[in-house]
């Protein structure tokens, strides 16, 4: 079977990734590999060659899955590698772990995010420069003390020389059957005229993602089932019960976010039975061909952690545009847009628009406005 990184690797083709050169990546708290799944199947889809040449996870079943998927053993602790020791690269992928962020201070910037897992970032952009990179994390961290923490984050992110951007983004408007609203920055070396991908993907139907003939085991006991049914009627199409904190159950043709912490009966397929680790897989845009080979609590916690990769493509693929990484036969319209350079930070607007106003959003995040000048 020939692999995404194969395929992805492969210099054949018509590309102008420098040249035919393969635009090197690195996958920091690569998980099982989200975001490397989402550049690699990028890569085939617009002829550009990538190739990863770093990786780390310090948990020993991500790795064992990586490893079975893409050939390579990520290394251990970011916190315990030196930048130096990190190969060269065009841009760095991290979808870091959504620590408590309560650490950052009162600083400005870089200094201030010392003693979190994003500062193990900030040093690496610091040592190696790529060109640059996709960051990921919970949308709470927009709202995070006020929009404070972002907001430091943005500015360790400028005066390390990066314009960068961020945007939520929710994996419903990217065709999964999943509301999932996470946080994507974006930031590059040089300004450039990047945008963000618009969504409006339809949903594919919770039916399509669903395994026939699923065994026993993954049946709640009577007991649940009959708890739900107290809670909620059944319904003809498929639906995925959700269980709140205060008890509430929710019957919806979409499951809510996947959780790595969440209980057993978190999601219950019809209220009757837990997901499969294949259709926890699918709900974040994993193809059928990666290879689950870690048990179901362990795969069910690195599903609820991973991304939607489908998200991370659409970024990904503005950003080889955007970097001019893809080859001349993909056609794309960029002239709908222009960038203009606010604080220091690139934003981009449709032509015919221009920066407005900053407006309160309803979590206490300050929002970038456009206001049409035409
Ligand atoms: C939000 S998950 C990222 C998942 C990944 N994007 C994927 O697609 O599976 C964060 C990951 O960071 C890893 N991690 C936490 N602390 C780490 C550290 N000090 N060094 C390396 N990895 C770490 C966790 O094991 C976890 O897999």
């Amino acid at each position: 079977m020939v692999s995404y990184s194969d395929m992805a690797n492969s210099n054949t083709g018509n590309n102008n990734g420098k040249n035919g050169k393969a635009i090197r990546f690195i996958d920091l708290f690569c998980g099982i590999g989200g975001f490397r799944i989402a550049i690699e199947q990028l890569a085939c889809e617009l002829g550009t060659p990538v190739k990863c040449v770093f990786s780390c996870d310090i948990d020993d079943a991500c790795k064992e899955a990586y490893e079975a998927n893409f050939g390579e053993k990520p290394a251990g602790d970011i916190t315990a590698i030196r930048a130096n020791d990190i190969p060269d690269h065009d841009i760095l992928l991290a979808g870091f772990p959504c620590q408590p962020f309560s650490i950052i201070g009162h600083r400005k910037g870089f200094e201030d995010t010392r003693g979190t897992l994003f500062f193990e970032i900030a040093r690496i952009l610091e040592a190696k420069k790529p060109k640059a990179f996709v960051l990921e994390n919970v949308k709470l961290l927009a709202g995070h003390n006020n929009g404070k923490t972002l907001k430091r984050i943005m500015t360790a992110l400028k005066e390390l020389g990066y314009h960068a951007d961020f945007r939520i983004f929710n994996a419903l408007d990217f065709g999964l059957p999943q509301k999932r609203e996470r946080i994507f920055i974006v930031g590059f070396k040089k300004a450039c005229s990047f945008d963000w991908p618009k969504g409006g993907i339809p949903m594919t139907p919770l039916k399509d993602i669903l395994e026939k003939n699923v065994p026993e085991q993954y049946y709640a006991s009577d007991y649940i089932k009959k708890n739900r049914l107290k809670k909620q009627k059944p319904t003809k199409e498929p639906t995925i019960w959700h269980e709140n904190k205060a008890g509430h159950i929710s019957a919806y043709p979409f499951s809510c976010a996947l959780r790595a912490g969440a209980s057993y009966n978190y999601l219950l397929v019809n209220g009757e039975r837990r997901l499969t680790m294949r259709e926890m897989l699918r709900l974040q845009g994993f193809p059928d061909s990666y290879q689950i080979v870690c048990n179901y609590s362990q795969t069910r916690k690195q599903a609820g952690n991973s991304l939607p990769v489908p998200v991370a493509k659409a970024i990904l693929k503005n950003l080889f545009i955007a970097q001019r990484w893809h080859s001349d036969h993909v056609e794309y319209e960029l002239n709908n847009y222009e960038y203009q350079m606010i604080d220091g930070q690139m934003r981009i607007f449709e032509r015919g628009e221009r920066y407005g106003r900053r407006a309160k959003a309803t979590n206490g995040r300050e929002i970038q406005a456009t206001v049409s000048v035409k």
